[in-house]
């Protein structure tokens, strides 16, 4: 009995390892609270013309995010998300994917 609890245990501790290398969910919800929230509303839900970002998949975030970091329009509001991605490291765009999917 014991073991088995032991090696859930360590299964449970190897999700959560590998899942926090892949993005930091607190560390994006404290930077998306410096602005992101201003346009696309509390916990990532969207407001009238600012995409709803919630629950949208990590990949598809970070896809986003780099495409607009390197200043490309992908949409007729581009120029609003270009300003606001620039300024973002890899690692930020990691975090904010990794909390945003989890909403
Ligand atoms: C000034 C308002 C504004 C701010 C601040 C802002 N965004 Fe945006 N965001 C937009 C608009 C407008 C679009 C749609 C742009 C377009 O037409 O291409 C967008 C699009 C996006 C998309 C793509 C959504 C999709 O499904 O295509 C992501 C992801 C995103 N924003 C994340 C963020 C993050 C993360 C932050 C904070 C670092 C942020 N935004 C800050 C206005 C904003």
């Amino acid at each position: 009995m014991k073991s088995l609890v032991f090696g859930f245990l360590s299964i449970f501790i190897t999700v959560y390892a590998s899942s926090a290398t892949s993005g930091d969910i607190a560390a994006g919800e404290t930077r998306y609270g410096v602005n992101c929230f201003i346009c696309h509303g509390q916990a990532g839900k969207g407001m009238a013309s600012y995409p709803k970002l919630a629950g949208k998949e990590v990949a598809y975030l970070i896809d986003k995010l780099e495409t607009y970091r390197a200043g490309t329009r992908i949409g007729p509001n581009s120029d609003l998300m270009i300003m606001n991605a620039e300024p973002l490291s890899d690692e930020e765009i990691a975090n904010l994917a990794a909390y945003l999917s989890s909403l």
